[in-house]
């Protein structure tokens, strides 16, 4: 099935007003891409004036809390996010499931809040070196996956419009090292199976991006892999030098 192609920032907290220009400049070569969704995700306090900045690109937010409102000292509600103007979300980034020690369960709870606000999904899920190297990559990543997946009512109607999963090894993040196209292909392979398990048909549309040391010099080759339909983007997003390159490979791909 032909899946539109999705190729995300994620800044990270990295940004400051100054560099709402590279946001501008990246929406802008967005537009003559337009078989290819485009997305950043940047810091929280930056959202609403880029998404100010920007009309009509999508601005996201890197996390989201998994509660309505309340006693939650600095945390983010996906009212909040909408209502700065953010489209969508990253949930389960592993450097929260690391850093903040987030479970599969809290991961799958942020995704069903923001999906049933409106607000669109980037679910992360990936394997340490450790699991790679012991030959458990595949079991361990899928059962992630179906943990952290969003069920219920109200994430339903959203999906699969509004999710997309990020095959994102925790190894190749930051690091310049990416899987073999053998390994990322047998990966999202199996993370397809499994979606399709969960929501049937609709398992088939949702979008599965890699994430992991993402280049302008590697993303055509990434993008040729059989059932990538994307990337998500950290250190190559920040300048649109960089970024615009990976979306055209994503067009040219599509
Ligand atoms: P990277 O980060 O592109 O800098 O490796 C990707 C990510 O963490 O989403």
């Amino acid at each position: 099935m032909a899946r539109k192609k999705l190729v995300a920032g994620n800044w990270k907290m990295n940004g400051l007003s100054a560099d709402l220009a590279e946001v501008k400049a990246i929406a802008d070569a967005a537009r003559a891409y337009p078989q290819v969704d485009v997305a950043l995700c940047v810091p929280a306090i930056l959202i609403e004036r880029a998404a100010r900045a920007v009309p009509g690109f999508a601005i996201g937010a890197q996390d989201v809390h998994e509660a309505e409102s309340g006693a939650y000292t600095g945390c983010v509600s996906a009212a909040m996010l909408l209502d700065a103007g953010a489209s969508l979300t990253i949930v389960g980034h592993s450097e929260r499931r690391d850093a903040q020690r987030e479970s599969d369960a809290q991961v799958k709870g942020k995704a069903e809040a923001a999906l049933a606000s409106g607000l669109g999904v980037i679910l992360c899920v990936g394997e340490a070196l450790d699991v790679r190297e012991a030959g458990d990559a595949v079991a361990t990543v899928g059962a992630q996956l179906d943990a952290s997946l969003p069920h219920g009512a109200g994430a339903a109607a959203h999906i699969p419009d509004d999710l997309a999963i990020a095959y994102e090894p925790i190894w190749a993040i930051g690091t310049g090292r990416i899987p073999t196209t053998e390994a990322i292909a047998e990966m999202h392979a199996a993370l397809r199976r499994r979606l399709v398990a969960a929501y049937g048909e609709a398992g088939e549309r949702i979008p599965i991006l890699y994430g992991g040391s993402v280049k302008s010099s590697n993303a055509a080759e990434i993008f040729s892999v059989r059932d990538v339909d994307g990337a998500l983007v950290g250190g190559a997003s920040l300048k649109a030098a960089d970024f615009v390159p990976i979306v055209a490979a994503a067009a040219a791909a599509s």
